[in-house]
């Protein structure tokens, strides 16, 4: 028995709500390290999605945030961030959203993510199109760096890392027309699908972070893509076996990575092309400023990029 949109849209509604409930409320609050939040809400949001999960699933493998993986042996695989946006839920800040995707060997299936506050629901298919309360969604059609709004976030060992995304935020904030912070990997991804941004990205995010944004961006005419530019941002081609070690690697600190950029998949093929070229001059807008900011990042991921942004351009 495989699970339907309607009934996940259910589910992660009723999660939102178990988060609205708790939203500026006199919750118990704990850290998981020292910037890194956890309030009792995330924990009862994915209780509630753990358990009418494995009651109508129990052979699906599940990747929760709050409980890691329970194994599951028939390719079928859930990754449920029960609130994203923790931070911001902590601070009163009303942008938050529960997001539940839901992967058959090695495919994104179906994704929702709801934002409790207001009301708004994303909802993919695979194949079928994104919507927004029912509403179709398609991404931005700038094709112009200059032009565009992009939002990314930061990994919670921002001070340890030496790879922790300044450069980038940086670079972009001087090639685009401005880059957002908001604190939900998930609803960015959904603000991308929805045209209201142009592109997102993050240099170290989980599966459950944006399983279900990205085939909500992608449904709505958008790409996604891992930083070399490759389709496998969370799951390997091919089989079900490897999607779950994948997806075990996804837990993992700095392992899935993601760029996703805006394409429109239904215009003429020369504007195929320009979105292509928009990535490259992206990447090669970035790698100029690293090269001058930061010569040991220029000389390794970022410059295999720009290798790959040309031959796309060629
Ligand atoms: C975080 C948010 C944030 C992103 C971080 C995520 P959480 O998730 O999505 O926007 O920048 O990488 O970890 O902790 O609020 O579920
Ligand atoms: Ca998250
Ligand atoms: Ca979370």
């Amino acid at each position: 028995m495989k699970p339907t949109l309607s009934e996940i849209e259910i589910w992660t509604r009723q999660a939102g709500k178990i988060l609205l409930s708790g939203f500026e409320q006199d919750i118990q609050i704990d850290h998981k390290s020292e910037i890194d939040l956890v309030t009792e809400m995330d924990h009862r949001s994915e209780e509630f999605l753990l358990d009418v999960i494995r009651r109508r699933y129990p052979d699906d493998r599940i990747i929760a945030e709050e409980s890691g993986v329970i194994q599951g042996n028939n390719g079928c695989v859930w990754h449920i961030d029960p609130l994203d946006g923790t931070v911001n839920y902590a601070h009163g800040i009303p942008f938050f959203a529960v997001s539940l995707g839901y992967v058959e060997d090695g495919q994104i299936t179906l994704g929702v993510v709801f934002d409790p506050v207001r009301d708004e629901c994303y909802t993919a298919q695979l194949g079928q199109g994104a919507y927004l309360n029912g509403k179709r969604l398609q991404v931005s059609d700038a094709d112009e760096l200059i032009k565009s709004l992009l939002v990314t976030g930061f990994p919670y060992d921002i001070r340890e890392r030496q790879e922790n995304n300044l450069d980038h935020y940086a670079n972009f904030s001087l090639h685009s027309q401005g880059v957002r912070r908001l604190g939900s990997a998930a609803l960015d991804l959904c603000y991308v699908a929805a045209g209201r941004l142009e592109g997102f990205w993050e240099v170290e995010i989980q599966s459950y972070d944006i399983a279900a944004g990205a085939l909500i961006v992608e449904e709505a005419g958008g790409m996604v893509t891992d930083v070399h530019g490759g389709p496998d941002f969370l799951t390997p081609p091919c089989s079900a076996a490897s999607a779950i070690m994948l997806a075990e690697r996804s837990l993992l600190p700095s392992s899935t990575r993601i760029i996703s950029w805006m394409y429109s998949s239904n215009r003429s093929h020369s504007l195929l092309t320009s979105g292509s070229m928009f990535i490259a001059s992206l990447w090669q807008g970035i790698t100029t400023e690293t090269a001058r900011r930061s010569p040991s990042w220029a000389k390794s991921e970022v410059l295999e990029r720009a290798t790959w942004s040309g031959a796309v351009c060629a």
